[in-house]
């Protein structure tokens, strides 16, 4: 079979390559990516030489170079990572959210159309659901929860997730879902709460907590999610939408603290910041339906995931450290002297 992995060269398709290529060698996979400030290169350098595995730069936005590829490599399988995925620059910059997370998901299934896959499977997230209080402790997300959007981030990967479906009910276009909430581990872009956060205490920086700190997330470590969607795309049903998470909820402030400790840092590092707008309060995923179905369940306890995830960032210094000395200051200058 042969695979196209879009996005693969950010956070999550970096880690899904190399499970698949451990998992699958059989088969042949392309990552198409456009290299965005997220998406790098060097996370790919242990697969570029791979005799099954192929690298294409390009915008899943634009129809001619999709069909094209589409046209030449005959996959079997899409999985569509490729998103802007930072919530905080969707605040500042929404339309480029709406491009790539809508525009460019209804252009590779135009593609799917056109030249017939066997599966398409949207990489969706915990978010289109909105939040939950966070006094009702008993509430989480099931893949029948109303969408409820919150953030321009969120409500492009809502519009995605409908378009998705109104394909495979109109055009009867193969498709699943995963719905998975907020991951962590190799690769993780700084500008996201834990590797920011392991970096800033490194340098000895304020650790900036947006609001009081309260604020609930669902971690999984991301090799967790990768077996998810390795089992959906190949046994998951078609049409389905699947919530993937294992019930590891933390505060932002427990998050932060466990990184301190881990490092031998001060608390006094912690520096209480302006909130984000919209900030949602609390995610929780209820993944009973792809244990029951399709028998998943994650192997990586938070404690571990956080302890391996530390170790990555101290051993691969030469990764983080490239991509926090160009652009990225700007951003970080921009995003947060206002806060302060
Ligand atoms: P990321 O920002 O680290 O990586 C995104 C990748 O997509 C980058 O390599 C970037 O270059 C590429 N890309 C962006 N626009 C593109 C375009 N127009 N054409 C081709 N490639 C493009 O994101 P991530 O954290 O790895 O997330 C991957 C997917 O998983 C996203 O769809 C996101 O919504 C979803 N998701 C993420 C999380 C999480 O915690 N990070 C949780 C659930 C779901
Ligand atoms: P983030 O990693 O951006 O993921 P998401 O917003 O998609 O859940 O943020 C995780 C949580 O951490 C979120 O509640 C916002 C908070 N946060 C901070 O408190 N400070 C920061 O500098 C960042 C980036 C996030």
């Amino acid at each position: 079979m042969k695979l196209i992995i879009t996005g693969g060269a950010g956070f999550i398709g970096s880690n899904f390559i190399y499970y698949q290529l451990k998992h699958h060698p059989e088969d042949e996979f392309v990552c198409l990516d456009k290299l965005t400030y997220a998406g790098n290169l060097s996370s790919l350098k242990g697969v570029m030489e791979q005799p099954n595995f192929k690298f294409v730069r390009g915008d899943i936005a634009d129809r001619d170079f999709v069909c094209s590829l589409f046209k030449r490599e005959k996959p079997d399988i899409i999985v569509n990572f490729a998103a802007e995925s930072h919530v905080d620059r969707s605040i500042l910059e929404p339309e480029l959210f709406l491009k790539t997370n809508v525009i460019g998901t209804g252009v590779l299934m135009d593609a799917c159309r056109k030249y017939g896959i066997k599966r398409y499977h949207q990489v969706s997230t915990d978010e289109v659901y909105g939040d939950l209080p966070l006094d009702r402790p008993d509430l989480f997300f099931t893949e029948t929860t109303p969408l409820h959007t919150s953030s321009p981030y969120s409500a492009s990967k809502a519009s995605a997730d409908l378009l998705v479906l109104a394909y495979h009910r109109t055009y009867g276009l193969p498709v699943t879902i995963s719905r998975c909430s907020n991951n962590y581990g190799p690769y993780h872009f700084p500008e996201k709460l834990i590797p920011l956060m392991i970096i800033n205490a490194l340098h000895d920086k304020a650790l900036p907590v947006y609001g009081d700190g309260v604020n609930v997330r669902d971690w999984l470590y991301v090799e967790d999610h990768c077996s998810a969607i390795d089992l959906i795309i190949r046994e998951g049903h078609e049409g389905e939408v699947y919530n993937v998470g294992g019930h590891n909820e933390k505060s932002n402030l427990d998050v932060v603290k466990i990184i301190l400790k881990a490092l031998g840092k001060s608390e006094d590092l912690i520096t209480f910041v302006k909130d984000r707008p919209g900030h949602d309060r609390r995610y929780a995923i209820d993944p009973t339906k792809i244990h029951n179905e399709l028998g998943w369940l994650p192997q990586t306890k938070f404690v571990n995931g956080i302890a391996k995830t530390i170790e990555w960032y101290l051993d691969n210094k030469d990764w983080w450290q490239e991509i926090i000395s160009g652009e990225y200051q700007k951003y970080y200058e921009k995003m947060y002297k206002n806060r302060i």
